[in-house]
């Protein structure tokens, strides 16, 4: 029987998340799930069901029929698509929680995962090593979505024990899935246009500073706070999560020592906008102690992995 269901399987952390899981949980107890008809092909091994976060009754139902007992939640609508579809964008990314909360709630499942980000930081937060707690003042509507559904996670654990656990989860870069319409996604595609087309034209400034993390740590991340002991998870809002810091002139430079003919050109968009409002570095220092969070890959071992992985 299936006892942990992933909501939006097929998303950049999606995929990923659930190989892994599988590898640990074993593949008939990790149940893929996402609005799009299909999963890829690296899912197809394992049950996928088909359906929106948003129908609360198809939710209990599945949750119902698979014996799920964990859900990680991670439909929601990025930064940069949700500045143009703001309603929508806020209605997605808070009634999907409402949704899998209430069913905490009501002792339907016993732990949930759903991640925030950097975003929920904004011009008046310190923009260097932002600490866990301070000033969040953001100002897109996914920023914004991100910080209410923080109290809300937080409100849930004090008023109904409600297990769950977030992350602060900075600018993923991953080559196995394609990101689905943030402002940190230029890391990801910088490199598929180096191996492809040797030219990269940017849409942030060269040196827009920005918190990034492999999507290998990002997983390990996640698992781990999924299972460290209750009582050592000591924020209910979402833990600050930190990798390494770059801008786009950074990657630049460490793709032009493999690719010496590489070009690039910055020509900023709206996107400029946002990423100014994010912090450049995060201070995780409360997810060190509390549950021994340790981030692995640094910047020349994601270039690599990232060159090889689109050159496949
Ligand atoms: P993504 O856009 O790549 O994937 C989201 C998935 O959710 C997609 O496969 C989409 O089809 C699915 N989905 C959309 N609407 C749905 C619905 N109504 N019902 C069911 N599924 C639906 O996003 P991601 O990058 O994998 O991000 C996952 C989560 O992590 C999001 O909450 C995001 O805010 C958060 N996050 C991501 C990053 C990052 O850099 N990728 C950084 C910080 C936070
Ligand atoms: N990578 C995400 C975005 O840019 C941060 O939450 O939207």
């Amino acid at each position: 029987m299936s006892n942990i269901l992933v909501v939006g399987a097929c998303g950049q952390i999606g995929i990923e998340l659930v190989i892994e899981l599988r590898k640990l949980f074993g593949l008939e107890n990790v149940l893929a799930s996402d609005i799009k008809e299909h999963c890829p092909p690296s899912l197809a091994e394992g049950k996928y069901v088909q359906f929106d976060i948003m129908d609360q009754n198809a939710l209990v139902k599945i949750v119902k029929e698979n014996n799920i007992k964990q859900i990680y939640l991670l439909a929601a609508m990025l930064s940069a698509t949700a500045e143009n579809k703001p309603i929508f964008a806020w209605d997605l990314n808070m009634q999907g929680l409402f949704n899998v909360l209430e069913l905490a709630r009501n002792k339907k499942i016993d732990k949930v995962f759903w991640p925030s980000s950097i975003a929920v930081f904004g011009a008046n937060s310190p923009m260097n090593n932002t600490p866990q707690h301070t000033i969040m003042e953001p100002s897109t509507v996914y920023g914004i979505s991100k910080l209410a559904g923080e109290r809300w996670c937080e409100y849930y654990f004090k008023k109904y024990d409600v297990d769950v656990r977030s992350l602060r989860y900075p600018g993923l870069i991953s080559y196995k899935s394609a990101p689905g319409g943030g402002t940190t996604d230029y890391a990801v595609d910088i490199f598929d246009k180096a191996v492809k087309e040797k030219k990269y034209i940017c849409y942030l400034d060269k040196d827009t500073k920005l918190p990034m993390m492999y999507m290998s740590d990002a997983i390990r991340a996640t698992i781990e706070i999924m299972e460290a002991p209750k009582a050592q998870i000591k924020v209910r809002s979402s833990y600050n999560l930190a990798g390494i810091s770059l801008c786009p002139q950074d990657l630049y430079h460490e793709i032009k020592k493999k690719f010496k003919d590489f070009e690039i050109e910055y020509k900023p968009d709206f996107r400029q906008e946002i990423a100014d409002t994010w912090p450049n570095s995060i201070n995780d220092l409360a997810a060190k102690e509390d549950w021994n969070w340790k981030n692995r890959v640094k910047i020349e071992e994601i270039v690599k992995k990232m060159i090889i992985g689109f050159s496949q």
